[in-house]
């Protein structure tokens, strides 16, 4: 059966559709969960047959293990069902893709496992459904989305929706987690926004920010991600230092990974547009007999 947008809109509103999710790990299994215990049907597809077969028998490993009592209500209940492969429904659905993006070597590039996913999707799709994608893409992958679904006859933002809302989660954080980071999200079309509020609403309390182009929400997601990976490996390399051999590497927090001082809040959270080393004293970019190359090189920039 071919439905509209709308019609998605009206089935979505009285929990007569399916939502499948590409990807169990890290980012896809916390969420397909949240889903599922929300009352949500949710299939889960993951290539790896094992974890598809552990997720069947009710088992986690030790990473996951916090999720265990979700995964064992949620597969008694019906509301979870992992799998390897995508059967046609007549029920709306709504896509979510939550596969790695690599870094290119040669065999892969970045997308590889996101286009291989939208493909099983598009396999059983039809008129009113909707593909989100949370992995972390370059820049242009959401068009090549939407025009590898207009390939199959579609038209995006009529009778197809289309999505880009990145997972944001940051691993430790203990302030932002799944349930209250607030997220950036590109829709084709406004009733394809208010489904995504829609399944947004138990994972985060629908907390979208909406922009007008899948462009910028890549942006804001590629700047938050050079960000972190900057602060995160200075950090790594001023705990090189003679000063804080044998102290705790992250020494600015507590045994209980508190943020004593805040510096770390104040890393991940505020851009600092530039930084004078006479800020810094002592952190100018030899010490010790040892080059801090990512001091001499914020001097250079
Ligand atoms: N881990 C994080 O902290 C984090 C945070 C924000 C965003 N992300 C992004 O989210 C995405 C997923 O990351 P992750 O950490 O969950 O990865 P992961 O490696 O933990 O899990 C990915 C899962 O996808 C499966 N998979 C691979 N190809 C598939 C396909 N074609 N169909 C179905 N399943 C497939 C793998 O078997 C694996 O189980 C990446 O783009 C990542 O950059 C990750």
């Amino acid at each position: 059966m071919n439905i509209s947008l709308s019609d998605t809109l009206g089935k979505v509103n009285s929990n007569d559709f399916e939502i499948i999710v590409y990807g169990l790990g890290y980012v896809g299994l916390p969420l397909s969960l949240r889903l599922a215990t929300h009352g949500f049907k949710v299939l889960g597809i993951d290539t790896d047959a094992r974890k598809i077969q552990s997720l069947k028998n009710k088992s986690l490993e030790s990473s996951h293990i916090e999720l265990e009592p979700m995964l064992k209500e949620t597969i008694s209940s019906g509301k979870f069902l992992p799998s390897t492969k995508t059967v046609v429904s007549k029920l709306p659905r709504i896509g979510i893709i939550c596969v790695p993006t690599p870094i290119p070597d040669g065999k892969v590039n970045s997308e590889t496992f996101v286009f291989a996913a939208a493909d099983e999707f598009l396999k059983t799709a039809k008129k009113g459904d909707i593909i989100i994608l949370e992995s972390s893409v370059r820049g242009g992958t959401t068009d090549e989305l939407i025009k590898k679904v207009k390939s199959k006859g579609y038209s995006t933002g009529e009778d197809f929706g289309v999505c880009f809302c990145p997972e944001r989660i940051d691993p430790l954080n203990r302030k932002w987690k799944l349930e209250n980071i607030p997220r950036i999200i590109y829709a084709t079309d406004d009733t394809t926004y208010t489904i995504a509020q829609k399944i947004y609403g138990p994972v985060n309390n629908s907390n979208l920010f909406r922009v007008s182009s899948p462009k910028v929400a890549e942006s804001v997601k590629s700047f938050e991600n050079a960000f972190r990976l900057v602060n995160i490996s200075l950090v790594n390399e001023l705990a090189m230092l003679e000063t804080f051999v044998s102290t705790d590497p992250i020494y600015i927090r507590s045994p209980k990974r508190d943020d004593i001082f805040g510096i770390f809040e104040a890393l991940m959270n505020i851009p600092i547009p530039a930084q004078d080393g006479e800020h810094m004293p002592g952190f100018r970019g030899y010490r010790g007999g040892y080059e801090i190359e990512f001091v001499i090189l914020s001097e250079v920039v």
